[in-house]
């Protein structure tokens, strides 16, 4: 299977909304250097995902990531985070 890229399969995940509500609070969801952190992709991971039977958090209220997206996500930080 072909490693995951970030240019090409994780950034059209977040639609133009989530990039741009999210940049006023210093989470920046189209940046390549700022999601390669370990630390930040896994926040961001967190706050995507289901919770205890709690709704995930982000996006507020939703269209919530399905399963394969957040997979997908949790396969590109095992991929070694590719561009
Ligand atoms: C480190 C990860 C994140 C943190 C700490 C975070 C935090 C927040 C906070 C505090 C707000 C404003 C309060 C609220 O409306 O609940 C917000 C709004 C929002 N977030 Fe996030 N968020 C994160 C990741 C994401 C992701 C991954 C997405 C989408 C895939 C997303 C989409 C949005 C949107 C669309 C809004 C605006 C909601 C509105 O104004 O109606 N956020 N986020």
């Amino acid at each position: 299977m072909p490693k995951v890229s970030f240019a090409a399969d994780i950034k059209p995940l977040f639609r133009d909304i989530d990039i741009s509500h999210m940049k006023r609070f210093d989470v920046e969801l189209d940046n390549y250097v700022y999601m390669s952190n370990p630390d930040n992709a896994d926040q961001v991971l967190a706050n995507l995902s289901a919770h205890n039977g709690e709704p995930p958090s982000m996006p507020p209220g939703g269209p919530y990531w399905t399963a394969d997206q957040l997979a997908l996500f949790t396969k590109w930080q095992e991929d070694g985070y590719q561009p």
